[in-house]
């Protein structure tokens, strides 16, 4: 191994509790390998092990459905909603732990992005509106997402209390972290914002009422394992079905965002953008400063961090505490033990997106490349 060149990236740390051997994460990719009702499969396994072996500071799942009744977003999903969920992902953590390396579970509600959901084909969202974009065909899906209807006040109880029961099994299943998903458009992102939540009750209008529901998700999964592992939250202005959504508050609507997450103590921020993390409402700094400054704590940026200098000087600087990769690390499940040993990665390209889905096709795929 050469000289490390990036010895802010590469230092050994903690997140929360948790060793780190350097503040490089897997980015949560997801990849729709899972077993037609929600089970990791043995190519998930091998899937993360990849990235274990890689060396990686610690390794995000890819976002995984928290209930039977209207979580799940994309065919092939995982999910964390019932014990068979809860046994092939301790294989997953196993084979991870097994290379000496953490891993966190991300959770995710779709809330009205629905492609495919085998128990519920209505989607449920802060309100009845339709939604922007078009299904994901790289996720086989097309067309327009199918109107959602309103969440009911119950439901999101039942929501919140659904985020809580799947972490408890995840500590149960050994993961050392979990990450609420409460970016890029899916349920929570969708009553932060403005398109998608048209309410009058104390869940609308206001950013204080927006944020509002994060918050609750965010208290009933502390409270469920908060005193056994870290609990993060991610949070992003982009959005899976639109790339260029601004928070329309600006940097007004970052510290009332950041402040109310910050009352209710998450063990870090984990902050994402679709498009790269650059300077947000010309103001001279990017979405992780501004949370990094508002909420002060353990911050996570991600978006366009491949480039390890840039990601080294954010450290360097303060800007953050970990980088999280996404494409780069699909690319290239070995990044960080190539950028030590000062080789290229392999670059990425959009095709690494398609493979995934089935057994056979990641055969395939390994095969050709
Ligand atoms: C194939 C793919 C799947 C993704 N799935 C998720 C997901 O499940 N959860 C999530 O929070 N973000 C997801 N993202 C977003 C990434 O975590 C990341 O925020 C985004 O790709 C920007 O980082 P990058 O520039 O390093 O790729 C996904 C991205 C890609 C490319």
């Amino acid at each position: 191994m050469t000289h490390n060149a990036y010895p802010h990236l590469f230092g050994q740390t903690t997140l929360g509790s948790v060793p780190m051997r350097n503040r490089t994460c897997v980015a949560p990719m997801t990849r729709i390998s899972a077993t037609d009702d929600g089970v990791p499969t043995d190519i998930m396994v091998d899937h993360y092990q990849t990235y274990a072996k890689g060396g990686w500071g610690l390794v995000f799942t890819e976002g995984t459905y928290v209930d039977e009744a209207h979580a799940q977003g994309y065919v092939n999903q995982p999910g964390m909603a019932n014990k068979d969920h809860a046994a092939g992902w301790r294989r997953v953590v196993d084979a991870v732990h097994a290379q000496n390396t953490p891993i966190f579970q991300q959770f995710i509600h779709a809330g009205g992005l629905i492609q495919h959901n085998r128990y519920e084909q209505t989607g449920i969202a802060p309100s009845r509106v339709d939604q922007l974009g078009q299904m994901m065909p790289h996720y086989f899906g097309e067309g327009p997402f199918p109107e959602p209807r309103e969440i009911t006040k119950d439901e999101m109880k039942e929501v919140a209390s659904s985020f809580a029961a799947a972490a408890r099994r995840a500590v149960d299943a050994g993961f050392d972290g979990v990450e609420i998903h409460g970016a890029n458009g899916y349920l929570l992102d969708q009553f932060l914002t403005t398109f998608a939540n048209v309410r009058t009750d104390e869940y609308g209008g206001s950013t204080e009422n927006r944020i509002r529901f994060h918050c609750e998700v965010l208290a009933a999964v502390l409270n469920a394992v908060g005193s056994r592992i870290p609990v993060g939250i991610r949070i992003s202005q982009t959005k899976v079905n639109n790339f260029d959504y601004q928070w329309p508050g600006k940097a007004d609507d970052a510290r009332i965002i950041f402040s109310a997450l910050k009352a209710i103590g998450p063990t870090y921020i984990h902050v994402s953008t679709h498009k790269g993390l650059e300077e947000v409402w010309n103001s001279g700094r990017n979405l992780a400063d501004w949370a990094k400054e508002i909420w002060g704590g353990p911050t996570i940026a991600c978006g366009g961090l491949q480039d390890a200098a840039r990601a080294d000087l954010l450290i360097a600087d303060g800007h953050a505490d970990f980088c999280a990769i996404g494409k780069g690390a699909l690319a290239d499940p070995a990044w960080p033990e190539k950028i030590l040993a000062g080789d290229e990665p392999i670059a990425f390209n959009p095709g690494m997106i398609k493979p995934h889905a089935t057994l056979q096709n990641t055969l395939d795929w390994r095969a050709a490349n």
